[in-house]
């Protein structure tokens, strides 16, 4: 294999291989954000005069020319280059020859990969948003419409208070509104230029990182060139907390949803053609997708985990290990935009049993309302409990099955509506227009 970095000695095959790892598969999905930083990176090397207007021009060319490319998926790392860097680097100076060669002044690859990274989680970011976005949307919409369905509700698995679909379906949404908090605080870490730390310690060259910064759109830089080099391992264990967020949130409601698939619950159904069969058991309709997003979510519950165990002690400076994030952090991604695209489609078809209380097993999930009623008609609480309580032991307990919450959030107030308001007030905290802007503006 030849490489950026070869002088005379070939490196022993093993090593190589070792070394080289998943990079050439993983480095795939990074190759369109390594054309855009390089198309920042040679505007800003021209206008301090490292290169000269005609090499500009040319370079930009090819630069937009590869990054087409890989938008139309006609870009791949040949089997004997290491990575994304060198491949692209390899194209330009067999195109266009000398001016090729001179676009890695003032820069080093772990100055590119930290760039590439940082434009590929943006990327990766706004897509969830969207995903976890149309997700509530759904959720509200469906709170809306069952919201007056009632539900058992349960403490200790043990039935306990009138619970209903609304409530259901909303706190779901709810909890996503949290969850894009977590990714909102991610993407503001992530939105920082590390572009121009070079090996690690910046460069004798006068770079503008300034201007590098704008152009990629990015909100801010990483000033300190040490520090920028440190955010490799912090932006993922960030990023992988944010992502865990909208995974645990995910995990429980899957769990939920096959709770209530179970035939001892009846809660919920879906069309047979959304469940799976069974080899043996004829009569089988099981509830795999949750269950295979139980267990996703899970997964990627132990991500800022694994990623916090890879990068823990590591001393400031650039270590090769870093290189492996990649692998814990591209495939996350990939399952948590499967698992918010399947939440989606499944609830699209979910149907919802309204007749659930006529089981006399939840009767006593009206012990507290009638309570209360007693309670409003002048008795005191702690009698009231007690006369109730006995009526129970006494198998007189026939409550009427209505309910009259009225406060914020119950089942008769579900305030579905702050809850969306509270949720487009994190999605325009996101700068997606900015970054958009500026990312068409380069490759135009
Ligand atoms: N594939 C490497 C990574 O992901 C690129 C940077 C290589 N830098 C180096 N000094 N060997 O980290």
């Amino acid at each position: 294999m030849s490489k950026l970095w070869q002088k005379t000695t070939n490196v022993d095959k093993l090593v190589e291989n070792f070394t080289v790892g998943r990079d050439r598969e993983l480095d795939n999905q990074m190759a369109a954000f390594d054309a855009l930083g390089s198309l920042a990176h040679t505007r800003m090397l021209a206008s301090i005069g490292l290169l000269n207007n005609d090499d500009l021009a040319l370079v930009q060319r090819e630069l937009k020319v590869i990054y087409n490319e890989v938008q139309e998926g006609d870009f791949a790392i040949e089997d004997d280059v290491e990575d994304v860097h060198s491949q692209v680097e390899l194209m330009l100076t067999r195109r266009i020859g000398e001016a090729g060669k001179k676009i890695h002044s003032g820069r080093s690859r772990n100055d590119q990969v930290l760039v590439d990274l940082k434009l590929f989680f943006r990327h990766q970011l706004q897509q969830v948003v969207n995903e976890t976005d149309s997700l509530f949307r759904l959720l509200i919409q469906l709170s809306e419409e069952h919201k007056d369905v009632l539900l058992p509700g349960y403490t200790h698995l043990q039935v306990a208070m009138p619970s209903s679909f609304g409530l259901w379906f909303g706190a779901y949404a709810e909890s996503l509104v949290d969850d894009l908090e977590m990714v909102l605080a991610a993407w503001k870490i992530t939105n920082k230029n590390p572009l121009g730390s070079a090996a690690g310690y910046g460069s004798s060259f006068p770079l503008n990182r300034t201007m590098t910064t704008e152009l990629l759109g990015f909100d801010s830089m990483a000033h300190n060139v040490v520090y920028a080099q440190m955010g490799r391992g912090k932006t993922e264990r960030i990023i992988a907390q944010a992502l865990s967020s909208i995974a645990a949130t995910l995990a429980k409601m899957a769990m939920d949803q096959c709770l209530y698939l179970s035939q001892n619950f009846a809660f919920v159904s879906y069309p047979e053609h959304l469940t799976t069969g069974s080899s043996i058991m004829p009569h089988k309709k099981n509830p795999d997708v949750w269950e295979i997003m139980r267990g996703k979510c899970n997964r990627l519950q132990a991500l800022p985990n694994d990623v916090a165990m890879m990068t823990t002690n590591l001393p400031s400076g650039y270590h090769r290990e870093l290189q492996l994030l990649k692998e814990l952090l591209f495939p996350a991604f990939t399952d948590l935009m499967d698992c918010l695209q399947m939440a989606n489609f499944m609830l699209q078809n979910i149907t919802v049993n309204k007749n659930i209380l006529d089981d006399s097993k939840y009767a006593y999930l009206f012990s507290v309302e009638e309570v209360n009623k007693a309670v409003l008609n002048g008795t005191p609480f702690r009698d009231a409990y007690k006369q109730i309580g006995l009526d129970i032991e006494q198998g007189k307990f026939n409550p009427e099955k209505t309910v009259a919450h009225t406060h914020e959030g119950s089942i008769g107030n579900l305030q579905n509506e702050q809850i969306s308001a509270a949720m487009d007030k994190v999605i325009n905290s996101f700068d997606f227009k900015k970054v958009e802007d500026a990312i068409s503006w380069l490759v135009r």
